[in-house]
């Protein structure tokens, strides 16, 4: 007999892309984002404006990914919305509405940690990307998130460290307002970093025990050197942008690779896998492909679009948990310090 299709619906909204994806078992059938412009003019996401931006976006966008996959919606087979982490005004949005479509078509509900869904975005079949093998270490780097996790099992997860303060992307937006650069910061700090000389300046790399991370004394020591400079000389950020963005980069990098090395050497575990908007980043990106070679990993780095949040990551967690019958009752609630 054949198998028969499973499809999802996956809903993301925690925090200020509203997405929605059909996969049909383990194959992306359509993924939609709609970006929330409105938060650049205030340099940051503001709650309040993204909860009201998912309210307009969730109906048209969630019509478009079903539209684009080719389906209708009696087809579905269940549907996973993200619970938690993120922005509560935000979670609520995606999780009212996942609860009323499921309720209305009769079909499972399946609520999603984020988190775990950064790192299982590895798991959607695509042409040119392996899987990582278990067991194998996931870093996901974000504008919400730096955790460093080891993954023994689709759901068998242990965080080995995350940051005590600011995320990594943070310190990339942060870094970027100092600049003057727009939000998001980090791909444009990016662009210009390629341009310039890494070792210009020297910021001091944060002493953290263990595998967690800290970013806000590196963002106020950029504040104060910059603050610094310009006193000096009122032309240093235009004189001189590629070589700081350059130097910035270089020392987040660095510091993420040490945690890094230093997960490996404590774990034994060689198989890297990265996840998150930071993931993007040509200088990660890089660092990691030079391990390969001088340390023998291999490594994991997924499509752009499952880089940033996505609903196409939710959905296939929804996929993984409906083969385990893993099913949410409809009471169950938006969370927004949801653990992994
Ligand atoms: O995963 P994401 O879309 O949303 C969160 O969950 O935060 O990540 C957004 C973050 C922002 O901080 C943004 O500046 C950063 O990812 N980002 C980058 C790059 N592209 C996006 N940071 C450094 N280099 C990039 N190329
Ligand atoms: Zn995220």
């Amino acid at each position: 007999m054949e198998k028969e299709n499973i499809y999802i619906l996956g809903i993301e909204s925690s925090c200020d892309d509203t997405s929605a994806a059909i996969l049909c078992n383990d194959l992306i059938l359509s993924n939609v984002v709609a970006n929330q412009k409105i938060h650049a003019e205030y340099g940051g996401v503001v709650p309040e404006l993204a909860s009201r931006a998912h309210q307009q976006n969730i109906v048209p966008v969630v019509h478009r990914a079903i539209e684009k996959a080719g389906i209708s919606k009696n087809q579905l087979s269940a549907i996973a919305f993200t619970r938690g982490p993120g922005l509560m005004g935000s979670l609520l949005v995606g999780t009212s509405f996942a609860k009323s479509l499921a309720f209305g078509l009769e079909i499972p509900l399946i609520d999603i940690n984020h988190m775990q869904a950064h790192i299982l975005a590895h798991f959607i079949d695509e042409p040119d990307h392996n899987k990582p093998p278990f067991p194998f270490l996931a870093m996901t780097i974000s504008g919400g998130h730096t955790q460093i996790v080891r993954v023994d099992d689709y759901f068998k997860m242990e965080v080995l460290g995350e940051t005590i303060d600011d995320a990594v992307g943070e310190a990339y937006d942060k870094s970027g307002k100092v600049l003057g650069l727009g939000y998001p910061a980090g791909p444009e700090i990016d662009k210009c970093a390629r341009l310039g000389n890494p070792k210009a300046y020297t910021f001091t790399k944060p002493k953290v025990d263990g595998l967690n991370f800290s970013f806000s004394g590196l963002k106020t020591a950029i504040l104060y050197f910059v603050q610094r400079e310009v006193k000096a000389n009122p032309n240093f950020i235009q004189e001189n942008l590629n070589d700081i963005c350059a130097s910035i980069q270089y020392t987040i990098i660095g510091i993420l690779m040490d945690k890094l090395k230093l997960a490996v050497k404590q774990t034994g575990i060689k198989h890297i896998a990265i996840g998150g908007g930071v993931s993007a980043n040509s200088g990660i990106r890089k660092a990691l492909k030079l391990a390969e070679q001088k340390h023998g990993w291999t490594t994991y780095i997924p499509k752009f679009e499952y880089t940033t949040d996505n609903a196409a990551m939710i959905a296939i967690v929804g996929y993984l948990k409906y083969l385990e019958k893993d099913f949410s009752d409809f009471d169950v609630t938006a969370t927004a310090r949801l653990k992994i």
